[in-house]
């Protein structure tokens, strides 16, 4: 088994996303920038947000966090999305997901204007990327085929089963893989909490992409020998092991796969890690217009 490294990855990536952003800064008089809506204060989006605004720092990106409480009308949040739309200052727009119930989280996907949704959750970005237009992709999908590139996995011809149907990642994923590009061009099976027979499918998988969100769902039993195996999970258990107090988990069995399959990657130090790098990039592309003019 080898790893697939999302430390080594997103670091090395990291890199030449900071020296693009100076190219940035140099030719265009500012820094690409970022703006995170983050309503309420979930555990893990709180997590999630500050990394990314961590991250926006370390590579030269201005990074701006609006922060609301939980009781935040529908309303308000879409006229703050309007401003930011309008505001020519800012390259890419994120509103954190889960929101609370009373807002739709419909109506605020398609309030962002598609130009600067760096999430690439919009209907506009996901309709050019089902026809293989120049897009904003959506920041997991993205890195995991930024991490497959890197380490020159073949792809074509394969068996690709996607475990989870999230418009977030197992969605666009199923697509991406299934497309005619590099990586891709994988026979793809799309699996769900209705699928029968999981276990024989994801067993003829030679790539495994697991996002369901269930601790260790995926066991040894499961896996062809040779596979490669792409774990999205991220699973938080209070721990005190840990100096945060939480202890991540992926929906990878990690010990026991790994004796079996070719590449997997780790929890954490794997996707979560790449996901950063695939927000980044956007935000970067979208600085540059290189999408959108
Ligand atoms: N919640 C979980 N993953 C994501 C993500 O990639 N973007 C946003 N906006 N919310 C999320």
């Amino acid at each position: 088994m080898q790893l697939l490294d999302g430390k080594y990855v997103s670091e090395k990536l990291k890199q030449e996303i900071t020296a693009e952003a100076a190219a940035v800064l140099a030719t265009r008089g500012r820094q690409p920038h970022l703006v995170a809506i983050l309503v309420g204060n979930d555990g893990g989006s709180e997590t999630y947000v500050a990394s990314k605004m961590k991250n926006c720092q370390k590579v030269g990106f201005k990074s701006t966090l609006i922060r609301y409480d939980n009781s935040v009308s529908e309303e308000e949040l879409l006229n703050k999305i309007e401003e930011i739309n309008q505001d020519t200052e800012v390259d890419g727009l994120i509103v954190q997901l889960p929101l609370p119930k009373h807002i739709d989280p419909e109506k605020v996907t398609e309030k962002i204007d598609y130009r600067k949704d760096v999430d690439g959750f919009h209907p506009i970005n996901l309709g050019r990327m089902m026809r293989n237009l120049p897009c904003f992709i959506p920041a997991t999908p993205y890195g995991i085929l930024l991490m497959l590139k890197e380490y020159k996995i073949e792809t074509s011809g394969l068996h690709c089963v996607v475990i989870g149907r999230s418009n977030i990642v197992g969605s666009p994923m199923s697509i991406l893989m299934a497309r005619d590009a590099k990586p891709g061009n994988c026979t793809v099976t799309l699996t769900h909490s209705k699928t029968r027979n999981l276990n024989e499918i994801v067993r003829s998988a030679d790539i495994i992409i697991a996002a369901i969100g269930k601790k260790n769902f995926i066991t040894v039993d499961m896996v062809k020998e040779g596979a490669v195996v792409i774990d999205v999970g991220i699973n938080r258990e209070v721990s005190t092991e840990t100096k945060s107090g939480y202890k991540l988990y992926g929906d990878v069995d990690f010990k026991n796969v790994a004796q079996k399959c070719s590449w997997i990657t780790p929890v954490p130090g794997g996707v979560g890690l790449m996901t950063i790098v695939g927000l980044l990039k956007n935000t970067l592309a979208s600085a540059k217009k290189e999408i959108y003019s």
